[in-house]
């Protein structure tokens, strides 16, 4: 019987080799201007109970209704792949204690899981890196975490990233805001769709967030958020505003602007980009100053972003090269056992004294040509060749693979200063 050829799981992929060196390209440099303004990571658990997404995301969020990997343990306890890092963010910060008279500022990096209809840009699991400012009311540290972006943004050489900031205003400000949409959408009641009629009673915020084009006119006429905000809310926008535009970043309101998550309040924010078709959101966030004391801390404001890094890397490669693996820069060719052995010890000296130049020994044995046509498809720069003769005369051969020219021989004594001259 023919065994069926494994695959993955559906909007699950695998990243090889080829991209990894661009992976972490971004991912070192994204740690290193996130720790230069102050965070430090933190690493939690994959799995949490149910209940905590419930309770921070919103139990009518798209993410807690449809899309969340939830299943039962061997102890019959619900539990939950993380869709998001912020519900486990504040529950990790009041776990471990960290808000008592303390302000934190974390950064995490992983995978994600939802359940969301696969296409380009979107994925069952995928990658995101994540910082939380807790123990800040802003709007100073609002401006600061959007400022790092475009620093990022700087930094990566990536162009056509937009910004879009709204504010949601106090809770108070949703109630109100919330009673007024009812009352709109209800006069268009017979014009909704099926989902916002859904969303009608329980969460008719989110019908702003309707990609549905024949809902486009009653949205756009719907009363805007930033006409209802707190004095409050009213005045940490106008500051962050301001201090965006002291710094140079530009923006732009966008009031239907809110977010598919249930946790947020006054700012919120997405980095948005034209270059990768639909899912062109690429870092999203804002602040969320009552969810700490929801899930049972003490009343902590605070505010994060996450971004898709995925996207973040199909965005790299739009304006940039990507970037290779560290290729071998010798490839270490033998013929018989004295010199298998001898190029044992040769590649661990190598390694001792350039550990920044990669040896690969060759593996399995196999005659000259073929060695040396697996050292020419490793794209190593030389071939290092022990044979019965090296090993007689105490010598290596050296032979470029990539310039034309003989082969030369050194004495083992003399290896390491003569390698010393072509490396440096
Ligand atoms: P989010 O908007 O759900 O926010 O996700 C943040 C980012 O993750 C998105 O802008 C996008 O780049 C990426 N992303 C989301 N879903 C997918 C997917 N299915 N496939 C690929 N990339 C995706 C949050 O998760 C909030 N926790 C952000 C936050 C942090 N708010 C405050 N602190």
């Amino acid at each position: 019987m023919k065994i069926k050829k494994p695959s993955t799981i559906r909007g699950m992929n695998d990243l090889l080799p080829e991209v990894i060196a661009t992976w972490r390209h971004l991912e070192k440099i994204i740690i290193k201007i996130v720790e230069s303004y102050g965070f430090s990571e933190i690493r939690l658990p994959l799995l949490e109970r149910t209940e905590l997404f419930q309770r921070s995301i919103g139990a009518d969020t798209d993410i807690v209704e449809k899309e969340m990997y939830t299943f039962k343990d061997r102890n019959e306890k619900s539990i939950t792949l993380r869709p998001e890092a912020t519900a486990s963010m504040a529950r990790a910060a009041i776990t471990n204690g960290l808000l008592h008279n303390q302000q934190q500022k974390l950064w995490t990096m992983g995978p994600m899981f939802r359940y969301e209809k696969p296409q380009k840009g979107r994925y069952r699991q995928f990658y995101q890196f994540n910082i939380e400012a807790m123990g800040f009311s802003g709007p100073d540290i609002d401006a600061e975490i959007i400022i790092m972006c475009a620093r990022m943004w700087r930094l990566l050489n990536l162009k056509n990233l937009r910004l879009e900031i709204n504010s949601l205003g106090s809770g108070d400000t949703r109630k109100l805001y919330r009673n007024e949409l009812i009352t709109y959408f209800t006069k268009y009641k017979n014009n909704l769709d099926e989902n916002s009629l859904k969303r009608l009673e329980s969460n008719p915020l989110r019908i702003l967030d309707s990609k549905n084009p024949d809902m486009r006119s009653i949205i756009s006429n719907a009363p805007v958020m930033l006409d209802y905000l707190d004095p409050e809310s009213k005045k940490d926008f106008e500051v962050l505003k301001k201090l965006l535009d002291g710094s140079g970043v530009k923006y732009e309101v966008n009031p239907r602007l809110v977010r598919g998550l249930d946790y947020y309040n006054k700012t919120v924010f997405e980095w948005i980009t034209d270059d990768l078709g639909a899912q062109g959101a690429v870092c999203s966030g804002g602040r969320y100053d009552g969810l700490i004391e929801k899930l049972g801390g003490r009343s902590t404001p605070a505010i994060g972003w996450a971004m898709g890094i995925e996207r973040l890397v199909s965005l790299y490669e739009v304006d940039n090269k990507r970037i290779e693996n560290l290729k071998p820069y010798f490839y270490l060719v033998t013929d018989g056992n004295p010199a298998l052995l001898k190029g044992f010890e040769l590649a661990e000296e190598i390694r001792n004294n350039f550990p920044k130049n990669a040896i690969q020994m060759n593996m399995g044995a196999g005659s000259f040509k073929s060695q040396l046509k697996r050292a020419d498809k490793s794209q190593a720069i030389y071939a290092i060749i022990i044979g019965e003769e090296e090993i007689e005369n105490n010598t290596i051969g050296l032979k470029s693979l990539r310039a034309k020219g003989d082969q030369v021989e050194i004495h083992f004594d003399n290896i390491i200063s003569e390698i010393k001259c072509i490396v440096e």
